[in-house]
């Protein structure tokens, strides 16, 4: 069964480790990503964002996929489903549709306004026991569209909307979707280490998980973050092995053309990127 993402965000701050949010596209990424997680007994979050959603056909497909798909696979490790960068109408439809946990990502929304529709977002989810993320200054890159700068967030702001009751929250430190460019400067740690005093005990988000180096990685857990974003690196690791199975002219082997072989080595691929990234954040064996 789902769970909304509170309980193991607060443990995984409590116990300075991170748990991986893995963005899911189709079948076989959610059973890749699941079948790691059970097997490293580790908690874990699925990612959907609104272009996945409808690409999988709608938030309700991927909720019955999803719930169906950890009964056939006996799933015991806390599993939360949780929507992406998502506007305040799609958090509504994810809210209906059976999500465990959401993201409104208000920020960029003028301040008052993030803080509104926030505000009764807390108490919508409140009430029907989902996870709320929430987030403060644009991460940069490009993400189904949306553009951000890779702002750094303003303390302040993080602290009035920490203060509002959401379960966790995303502050933009200088982190970027998709690939990191050439000259990128790096996480903001100041940025970061300003934001952790401002909020106490919150368990802070950090997006553009791929291509962040290990160390920074860890030095973001120590200063407060429990959740960590990967997306783009997933789809890399799975491009680059059906790259390598069809320009080695395996699909023209005997039935290698089939589906199940064809996609094999790609869902492979994303396995052993979950794998180094829930090792990284020291969430295996937390389950
Ligand atoms: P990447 O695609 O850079 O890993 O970022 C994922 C993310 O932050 C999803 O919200």
């Amino acid at each position: 069964m789902l769970v909304n993402a509170k309980e193991m965000l607060e443990k995984a701050r409590a116990g300075h480790y991170a748990v991986g949010q893995f963005n899911i596209n189709n079948l076989e990424w959610t059973k890749a990503i699941l079948a790691t997680a059970e097997e490293l007994k580790s908690p874990v979050i699925l990612g959907v964002s609104a272009g996945a959603g409808k690409y999988m056909c709608g938030f309700n497909t991927v909720v019955a996929m999803v719930n169906a798909m950890m009964e056939t696979m006996k799933i015991t490790v806390p599993v939360a489903l949780h929507l992406d960068h998502g506007t305040y109408e799609q958090c509504y439809s994810c809210i209906e549709a059976g999500f465990s946990s959401v993201m409104f990502d208000g920020s960029h929304y003028p301040i008052e306004e993030n803080v509104a529709k926030t505000t009764e977002l807390v108490q919508v989810c409140a009430q029907k026991g989902l996870s709320l993320e929430a987030e403060v200054g644009a991460i940069g890159g490009e993400e189904d569209g949306v553009v951000g700068n890779g702002e750094c967030a303003d303390p302040a702001e993080c602290k009035m909307i920490a203060d509002l009751g959401v379960t966790m929250l995303a502050a933009g430190i200088g982190n970027i979707h998709g690939k990191y460019p050439e000259n990128w400067k790096g996480l903001s740690f100041e940025t970061l280490e300003a934001v952790n005093e401002q909020v106490g005990e919150m368990p802070l988000v950090l997006h553009g998980g791929t291509g962040i180096p290990a160390d920074m990685i860890r030095r973001a857990i120590e200063l407060g973050v429990a959740k960590i974003n990967v997306n783009t690196e997933c789809q890399l690791a799975f491009a680059a092995a059906t790259r390598a199975y069809v320009e080695a002219g395996k699909d023209l082997e005997g039935k290698g053309f089939d589906p199940r072989k064809l996609l094999l080595p790609g869902t492979e691929a994303i396995k052993a990127t979950v794998k180094e990234k829930m090792e990284l954040f020291g969430s295996v064996g937390k389950a």
